[in-house]
């Protein structure tokens, strides 16, 4: 038989075919990556990073993670796919073990985050009509100023980024927005009747990490019981350790009334997310009412099961907890050696942020390009802000030489 040789591709042209072939829905830093484990990931030039990104929060557990990866390979050579046109063995072991490890009735599984996000608004309009006595097609979600949850149309409904909504037009009604962090405006808004839910993320992302003071969670919790309306926490991005708690809403003691996770639920190996809820809420969806073909196979339900088993075992959520303040200093520390190039530093567990003042025509972008060549991926939102948020699997040396590099690079600009 004759051997196929392939022969490895170069960084250029791995760039040239994206931009060549691939849609110009993403602007990435210029480095192609082709291997990672745990904390690093490798170029294909053999250049090793830490990943500081830990793509947006998904590879909480660490690039490849042996016991993720033997779940997956393990169940993909036994069954992948049934739809849910059948029961399969793995969608019910799956699900009674997410409703006792979050503490829910059910699990409604889905693939991506957006789609997620769909399905609790689905829900909560669902219960409004069903439950709440809502009149048909009055009912509408809260959202919070700084949003993101995703990319359907629904949801830059949702949004007041621009860029995210221009020219994709007519957005879906139902909609109100609320400032984030502002409980007298929450109040205000939940005189209307017809309030469903109220959507928020518990720590904001995309927004540049932005965290609401202390007992804020709780008093919106609070209201939203009071007015009858439906807490919907979207912890995609902050969920699963992330905060140095297993959900950000924790720290506030908190129980979502529907909670929505993504991202690590699957450790980065596979798209998986899942909208819990209990039966007074989840049972208003029926059958045929929603759903997705891959939502719930078994690849999926195997991996994600390994995926909140090695966040408990190997008690990432403190990891992240005792990392993070250590983080949180050293970026203190590095702001204050700093003060014109860096504005602010923000953050809880080992999701950070550092707000960067252009200086001498240079930006946040120029500063992850400079971060990256040596030997740390981060990158910029909203162009002036950089997040960082490793796997959660650091360790304090690594993290320590991650600061080194964090301290010499900002120092540079
Ligand atoms: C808070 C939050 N919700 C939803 C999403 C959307 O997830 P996905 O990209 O998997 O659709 C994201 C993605 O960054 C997110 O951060």
């Amino acid at each position: 038989m004759k051997a196929v040789m392939t022969d490895k591709i170069t960084a250029k042209k791995a760039i040239e075919l994206e931009e060549k072939y691939g849609a110009h829905n993403y602007h990435p830093l210029p480095v192609v990556l082709e291997r990672g484990e745990g904390v690093l990931v490798w170029d294909v030039e053999g250049n090793q990073y830490f990943d500081f990104l830990a793509a947006y929060s998904a590879v909480n557990q660490g690039h490849c993670h042996p016991k993720i990866t033997a779940a997956l390979i393990e169940q993909a050579q036994k069954l992948s796919l049934t739809s849910r046109a059948f029961y399969n063995d793995s969608l019910g072991e799956y699900a009674k073990f997410i409703t006792s490890y979050f503490g829910y009735d059910k699990m409604l599984p889905m693939n991506t985050g957006a789609e997620g996000v769909e399905t609790a608004l689905k829900l909560a309009r669902k219960w409004a009509y069903e439950k709440k006595g809502i009149a048909e097609n009055d009912a509408k979600i809260i959202v919070c100023e700084g949003n993101f949850h995703g990319r359907t149309i629904t949801i830059v409904s949702a949004s007041g980024d621009p860029d995210a909504r221009e020219n994709f037009g007519p957005f879906t009604p139902g909609i109100v927005t609320v400032k984030y962090n502002d409980v007298n405006a929450l109040a205000e808004l939940l005189k209307d009747k017809t309030i469903a839910g109220f959507l928020i993320e518990p720590v904001q992302g995309e927004a540049g990490v932005i965290v609401p003071d202390a007992g804020y969670l709780k008093k919106c919790y609070d209201l939203c019981k009071q007015n009858n309306v439906l807490f919907i926490a979207d912890e995609i991005q902050s969920g699963l350790g992330r905060t140095g708690k297993m959900l950000a809403c924790d720290h506030d003691g908190v129980h979502p009334d529907v909670l929505i996770l993504g991202k690590a639920l699957s450790g980065g190996i596979y798209p998986v997310s899942a909208v819990l809820a209990n039966d007074e809420i989840m049972l208003c969806i029926k059958p045929g009412q929603h759903g997705s073909t891959y939502g719930g196979n078994p690849l999926a339900c195997k991996v994600a099961i390994a995926a909140l088993t090695v966040l408990k075992e190997e008690q990432l959520s403190e990891n992240s907890e005792r990392l993070g303040k250590l983080l949180l200093k050293e970026l203190k520390a590095i702001q204050a050696e700093n003060p014109e190039l860096v504005r602010t530093v923000r953050g809880k567990g080992l999701f950070c942020a550092m707000v960067i003042n252009e200086r001498n025509g240079k930006n946040a972008w120029d500063v992850c390009v400079e971060l990256g060549k040596n030997g740390l991926l981060a990158k910029p939102t909203h162009g002036d802000i950089i997040r960082f948020a490793p796997p959660l699997v650091i360790t304090e040396e690594q993290l320590l030489e991650c600061v080194a590099i964090i301290r010499k690079v900002v120092k540079m600009f």
